[in-house]
């Protein structure tokens, strides 16, 4: 089946979205009305069977609600892009192929709802198509159990049949067992990757916005950052950076450990050793060591070991003195942590534990008067399902202290009710799953997480060192993150000279390479693996040109740039080339590389479902693979025997440019920074 339209949607089919916009809000009036009278059904009848044959109903009913509030987005979305095409030019293929599968099926089946739209893309077998649509066999197996005879084949026909000639669609085909291929136009390709020319700027797919709160890096002040908090530093900075790009309205928080029985050692440490503390800053350089100085005289002291404890009960009573000699230690920490954030270009606001003083004290006197804590042999807990079935959290120690999970919960109900987060994400090593699975379940019970709320816990595995032991020092120290920094910028200094860039670029250019390789194969190596897993540091490893490294691909975008340099066309030039030349997509791998970088918003779409990045940077990797696979068969810029450029191809130069303009829109977002000579 050919579908032969203009490649730009027509008035008619604008009007057909708007309609099916409006059609769609129709039914969630409708549903909202049907829902209302449920529960008015639910007071009056509210014996148990029908009670959960409602609730049942209603659960349904709210999801088709909320499906179709987002179609309803979309082919709002969809409407106006097409008006004003120029304002949102980087759709979501999948999205706009549910959208048309939806209709089609729906159009094919009348009698049946909520029939599964299966959209796959298909990268390794391009005579199967682009996409396909794997409905047909699911379908198949309903309508039989409903006892109609039908096949898998006959399914995809009637769908195929039903699909309304579009703007996207070259043409689609059954094949196999009744999969549908569906292959995707250039007309459509061309014009997406022409606007974006335009507009000199990759803009996002549309979401819903969300206000999202992601609480990452959160060291403790007492300890240095280890690598840990390094892996949730990176990991947090690249997730608030693809919602931001979203459109997200993202809080970037750091729930620093700054608050705890720790401190009353570390007090009583400091009034010893620099008495006139309250006059003279003390100098302290490594917080590690004092640390350790304190702990030794705790473990060791008796008398010294009261102290502390007493500087504990004075810090919680604000002690004027005690809370400046805290503050210090706080700040000694906080400046340390700051050099690491702003050579790692990291932005964070601190909200740590212990702004969470007088929240703690309410939330345990609230959740004690609603009945929720119980006693177990001297604390305060609150069970997350039935008692002695999980590992509750400790609201109250025996010494009347609070801990940990007190400063969560509280912390989580500022979120949500006062800084009216609708999601919360927590990135956090995977050692603290349990923790977080509980503190949900306790605030679901307590009625703080609602329906309408999203909570992640964004886990990650351990750093091993190339040993696949934890990553330590040769002696078993933690390694200071500012040394592993360092060790970053000398190797990738040493891995320029190798190839001799020092003789080629100025100081400045160099200094510049050097960070952008140090920095970034840190990131990158970390974010492209997949997080769950433990992952090896390994300055080798990453620092390799080859494969998909951060080293590789920032040469990758590097060498695109240089193709048109090298010819004298500027970015500018290119851009507004745009205007006036098409863009090329005759040959079979320019085509090819359209379609993968038609694929940016799905990539990033998908990020917000899993929060693994690891997404993004195989796809980063795909873009510059397909890259060079195109560079290899088609010509951008022809040279004589002399190297001088005879012949210039802007359309293929435009599309090197669409290309680079992704890559640069995606390594942002991995908090790479390319430079533009290495
Ligand atoms: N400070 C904690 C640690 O180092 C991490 C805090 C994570 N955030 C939270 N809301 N619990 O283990």
């Amino acid at each position: 089946m050919h579908l032969n339209e203009p490649d730009k949607m027509s008035t008619r089919d604008v009007e057909l979205f708007q309609k099916r916009a409006a059609a769609a809000e129709t039914e969630i009036r409708k549903l909202k009305e049907a829902l209302k009278s449920l529960y008015d059904d639910v007071k009056v009848h509210g014996n148990n069977e029908t009670m959960i044959r409602l609730q049942n109903e209603n659960a349904k009913l709210k999801h088709r609600l909320a499906i179709l509030k987002r179609a309803v987005e979309c082919e709002k979305s969809i409407a106006s892009e097409n008006v004003i095409q120029d304002q949102n030019p980087t759709l979501s293929i999948q999205e706009l192929l549910h959208s048309l599968f939806r209709e089609a099926i729906d159009a094919a089946y009348p009698e049946l709802t909520d029939l599964p739209v299966i959209i796959v893309s298909n990268d390794k077998t391009p005579q199967f198509g682009d996409y396909q649509c794997n409905s047909a066999m699911l379908i198949s197996n309903l309508i039989k159990a409903k006892g109609t005879k039908t096949s898998p084949r006959d399914v995809a026909n009637k769908i195929v049949s039903k699909v309304k000639s579009n703007s996207l669609i070259e043409r689609v085909e059954v094949a196999g067992v009744g999969f549908v291929n569906i292959f995707l136009k250039r007309d459509f390709a061309a014009s997406i990757l022409t606007t974006m020319l335009k507009r000199r700027q990759v803009l996002p797919p549309c979401v819903p916005k969300q206000r999202v709160l992601v609480d990452f890096s959160s060291p403790n002040i007492a300890k240095e950052m280890h690598v840990g908090h390094l892996r949730s530093t990176i990991i947090g900075d690249s997730i608030s950076r693809v919602l931001e790009y979203l459109g997200h309205d993202v809080l970037r928080i750091n729930h620093i450990g700054d608050w705890g029985t720790q401190f009353g050692m570390l007090v009583a440490h400091l009034q010893d050793r620099f008495p006139d503390y309250l006059i003279v800053s003390p100098p302290i350089s490594s917080l590690q060591e004092f640390y350790k100085e304190s702990k030794k005289r705790f473990d060791e002291d008796p008398l010294f070991k009261k102290r502390a404890y007493e500087c504990v009960v004075k810090l919680q009573s604000f002690d004027a003195d005690v809370l400046k000699a805290w503050q210090m230690i706080c700040s000694v920490s906080r400046k340390v942590n700051q050099q690491l954030y702003d050579r790692l270009e990291i932005k964070i606001t601190e909200i740590g534990e212990s702004f969470y003083q007088s929240r703690m004290v309410d939330i345990v006197e609230e959740l004690e008067s609603r009945g929720f804590l119980e006693e177990d042999d001297g604390r305060k807990v609150m069970w997350g399902t039935k008692p002695g079935v999980d590992i509750p959290l400790t609201m109250v120690k025996s010494d009347g202290g609070f801990t940990y999970d007190t400063s969560d919960m509280a912390a989580i109900k500022y979120r949500l009710e006062e800084q009216k987060a609708d999601w919360v994400i927590y990135v956090v090593d995977a050692g603290q799953a349990t923790h977080f699975d509980t503190l949900k379940k306790c605030a679901k019970r307590a009625g703080i997480i609602t329906s309408k709320h999203r909570i992640d816990h964004v886990e990650f595995g351990v750093v091993l060192g190339e040993d696949k032991k934890k990553f330590k020092t040769r002696s078993g120290e933690t390694i200071q993150l500012s040394k592993l920094l360092d060790e970053g910028l000398r190797r990738a200094l040493e891995k320029l000279k190798e190839k001799e860039r020092d003789k080629f670029l100025t100081n400045d250019e160099l200094l510049a390479a050097q960070e952008s390789i140090a920095y970034g194969c840190i990131k990158y190596s970390d974010l492209s693996h997949n997080r769950i897993k433990n992952y090896v540091f390994s300055f080798d490893r990453m620092l390799d040109d080859k494969g998909n490294t951060a080293v590789y691909l920032l040469y990758a975008l590097t060498r695109i740039r240089s193709i048109a340099r090298a010819a004298n066309v500027s970015q500018e030039q290119l851009r507004a080339a745009a205007e006036t030349t098409a863009i090329s997509l005759e040959h079979e791998k320019e085509f090819k590389l359209a379609k993968v970088l038609l694929k940016f918003s799905d990539v990033l779409l998908e990020i917000t479902k899993d929060l693994c990045l690891h997404h993004l940077c195989e796809y980063c990797y795909e873009i510059s693979t397909t890259f060079t696979e195109f560079y290899d068969s088609c010509y951008c810029v022809e040279k004589n025997q002399v190297g001088e450029v005879v012949k210039i191809n802007m359309g293929r130069l435009m599309l090197a440019e669409a290309t680079a303009m992704i890559m640069e829109q995606a390594f942002n977002l991995l908090g790479l920074k390319p430079v533009e000579r290495m």
